[in-house]
């Protein structure tokens, strides 16, 4: 694994594994630039010592425990990253059939793989039951009913976790709250219960945990205290009405920092979850937790090249080769990336060029207003010269398409002075491969 960054380097915040060296940015030991020259942009670069780092910060956490990390797949599922966490002893969190066919093409563990979402279809049911996974999250009554018909049909005993709706305000954007009242997910608090009295009689079913997600991009230990302190209560109730609970997952992982966020570390989140799990007794329990973004999201970078700069009556515009269908979450959140230049000069502020700095809007190629990547930022920059967009390891490969007929980036995996290639820049014929042409 790299070591941090020395002194002399200039570290980005939050990115320990990002820096500039005599004025240079890199991640681990190897050069941005250098990576745009050997395989062009836009282009994604991780940082495997990163990843590590992260994943250890839970794993400190946990330290002494029965417990298991399940990295949430969503937030990156590319072969080369799932095959790190796989490695690294880590389960997954999955949402579909396709994300298991990935972490069992990727050499992850079938037991350690817990099934999450709202909407399993009996087909994932059936292929998730026969590769053994460890664990289904089920999210409703209907669900619960529909999994033990297909594990009494297969002859198998399909075990169970049910998401609870702790109905907590994570205090994040709206779209990425999912534990609250109003949000689709989960059963409500008041009929949890009931609702593992009657899974604890489906033949098909063996209870083995609870399970809750509040949200995303989570910057507060409140919320995660609060959602415990609930789903504690109700262990209590199931528990005294002869369910036994063999584990407890706590959902998503923290959030990271965009842009001046400071999340708690996960060690020190952790500390304080176990204090009030001991303090209630329930400290022996077999712990879960389905970190994402934490795990990822400031490991990776995402390189541009500026096409055009374009003056404008009361903007400019910096129109970069990344747009909207590589780096969705501006326009479907309006979230913050940083965007800094490959080249820094050292000082007050980083320039790429000698040509002055001014506000722009950066925005991708997309015909759609909607495709902006970052708003009202001070760059001093020209044609030719290349940016990297931050925090882009999480929630950007894993939500990109092919809008405009644009292939998806490359994707490479820094190992301290190794690079990877992960993934092949997308062509034309690969997004065609698929179609028929029809006789007219
Ligand atoms: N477990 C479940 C059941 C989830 O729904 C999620 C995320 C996670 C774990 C992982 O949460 P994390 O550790 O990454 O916070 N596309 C959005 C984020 C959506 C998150 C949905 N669920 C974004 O780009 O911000």
């Amino acid at each position: 694994m790299s070591q941090q960054p020395s002194a002399a380097a200039q570290a980005l915040p939050g990115h320990p594994f990002v820096a500039y060296h005599s004025a240079e940015l890199q991640v681990e030991d190897v050069r941005l630039s250098q990576l745009a020259t050997e395989h062009g942009t836009p282009l994604f670069v991780y940082s495997k010592a990163s990843m590590l780092a992260a994943l250890a910060a839970y794993e400190r956490g946990f330290a002494g425990r029965h417990a298991q990390i399940c990295y949430a797949m969503k937030a990156n599922s590319s072969l080369g990253v799932l095959q790190v966490f796989a490695a690294a002893g880590c389960g997954f969190d999955i949402v579909s059939g396709g994300e298991l066919e990935r972490v069992l093409a990727a050499g992850g563990d079938a037991a350690k793989i817990i099934f999450s979402g709202v909407g399993k279809t009996r087909a994932e049911m059936r292929q998730a039951l026969q590769a053994g996974i460890g664990c289904f999250n089920v999210e409703s009554e209907a669900e619960l009913d529909v999994l033990s018909q297909v594990a009494e049909s297969l002859g198998l005993r399909a075990p169970v976790s049910i998401r609870v709706n702790p109905n907590v305000d994570p205090k994040t954007h709206p779209y990425i709250s999912t534990g609250l009242k109003d949000n689709k997910f989960g059963v409500a608090h008041e009929d949890t219960l009931r609702i593992y009295q009657h899974a604890a009689s489906l033949k098909g079913l063996q209870v083995v945990g609870i399970d809750c997600h509040i949200g995303s991009q989570i910057t507060d230990a409140t919320p995660y205290l609060d959602a415990m302190d609930r789903v504690l209560d109700l262990v209590a109730s199931i528990e005294a009405s002869g369910i036994a609970l063999a584990h407890i997952d706590f959902g998503g992982g923290l959030g990271i920092n965009y842009n001046n966020d400071t999340p708690p570390a996960a060690d020190d989140l952790w500390a304080q979850l176990l204090r009030k799990l001991d303090e209630r007794g329930f400290g022996q329990k077999k712990l879960m937790i389905e970190p994402g973004r934490s795990l990822v999201g400031n490991a990776g970078v995402c390189v541009t090249e500026v096409l055009y700069v374009k003056p404008g009556e009361h903007k400019n515009f910096c129109i970069i080769d990344a747009a909207m269908n590589d780096l969705p979450r501006p326009a479907m959140y309006q979230a913050f990336h940083a965007i800094v230049p490959l080249l820094a000069q050292t000082g007050a502020t980083l320039k790429t060029t000698e040509v002055p700095e001014k506000m722009y809007d950066v925005v991708g190629p997309i015909c759609e207003s909607g495709d902006w990547i970052g708003r009202d930022r001070r760059l001093a920059v020209k044609a030719g010269d290349q940016l990297a967009v931050l925090s882009t390891g999480a929630y950007c490969m894993s939500m990109s398409s092919n809008y405009n007929t644009r292939g998806r980036a490359v994707e490479l995996l820094v190992d301290g002075g190794k690079v990877h290639v992960i993934r092949e820049r997308e062509t034309a014929a690969d997004q065609m491969r698929l179609e028929r042409l029809v006789r007219l």
